[in-house]
């Protein structure tokens, strides 16, 4: 694991953004696992940008969403396929069949989520995965609870997180319960990942994720398990880290550090 701490909310998009862009770089057909929330937008308008400015090109890449909520149609106004065409798809030059977002509104969730595993098998797997965290330390909408091995399924949501997405909705009873998600156990398969999380409401979530027991009661701490996850946070997500100086020094090592580090 590796934890980089930077000052603003924009030094984490950008960072995170060029950790994205060097995999495309080097990859063009590869895939990446998206996430939707407030804390990915930055890095959403970096692309966006590269893209426009620096030739960044998505005309191979594949993504796939790690999850949408039941019952709420791709044109919905708060739907997680409407927000990332609004906040990224249509910035960028990505073909309309390379992109995967849980459906919301299928008539047989079941055959839809093995269908969504089986078509991220088919497109080689995840190169890297963007997430945020959940203030109840949920990756995806993986409660806590939820198996550590768990794969794309239905997730009844938290109180916790309907309230947290209410501020998305006219009102709190329009917030759906449901949600169709990849699994821990499918996120823990990209091959990379990237948690990005920012503001004093996810300094809980990081310290249980990063420094307390791998417990299904904060689904991030799986992370710990993971080979090659970063965590991009600002000072204050940074905040209740026992080993805050440690990880900060490490990072301004880096450079001097020897290959492979
Ligand atoms: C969204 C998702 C969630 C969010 C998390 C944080 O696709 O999977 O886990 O990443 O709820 O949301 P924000 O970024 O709005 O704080």
């Amino acid at each position: 694991m590796e934890v980089m701490i930077y000052k603003t909310y924009e030094e984490i998009s950008k960072a995170s953004a060029k950790v994205v862009a060097d995999i495309i770089n080097s990859k063009p057909n590869a895939v990446i696992g998206l996430a939707t929330g407030s804390t990915p937008l930055g890095l959403y308008q970096e692309l966006i940008r590269m893209h426009k400015e620096e030739g960044l090109d998505f005309a191979h890449v594949s993504t796939f969403n790690l999850d949408e909520y039941v019952g709420l149609t791709p044109d919905h106004p708060q739907s997680y396929h409407r927000f990332m065409h609004e906040n990224l798809f249509n910035g960028l030059n990505i073909q309309p069949e390379n992109v995967h977002v849980p459906s919301g509104t299928t008539s047989n969730y079941k055959a839809f989520c093995e269908w969504y595993e089986k078509r991220i098998v088919e497109c080689g797997g995840i190169d890297i995965q963007v997430l945020g965290v959940g203030s109840d330390g949920h990756i995806a909408f993986n409660e806590p609870g939820s198996s550590l091995g768990s794969r794309t399924r239905i997730k009844t949501l938290s109180k916790e997180t309907i309230d947290d997405n209410a501020r998305f909705f006219d009102d709190r009873s329009q917030v759906p319960i449901y949600a169709i998600t990849m699994g821990v156990g499918t996120v823990l398969e990209a091959r990379k990942i990237v948690l990005l999380a920012n503001g004093a409401n996810k300094a809980k979530p990081i310290a249980d994720a990063i420094e307390k027991p791998v417990c299904c009661m904060c689904t991030a701490s799986a992370l710990q398990l993971h080979p090659d996850t970063t965590f991009y946070l600002d000072g204050e997500a940074a905040a209740d880290l026992k080993m805050k100086d440690y990880y900060e020094w490490i990072q301004a090592k880096k450079p001097g550090a020897p290959a492979g580090t």
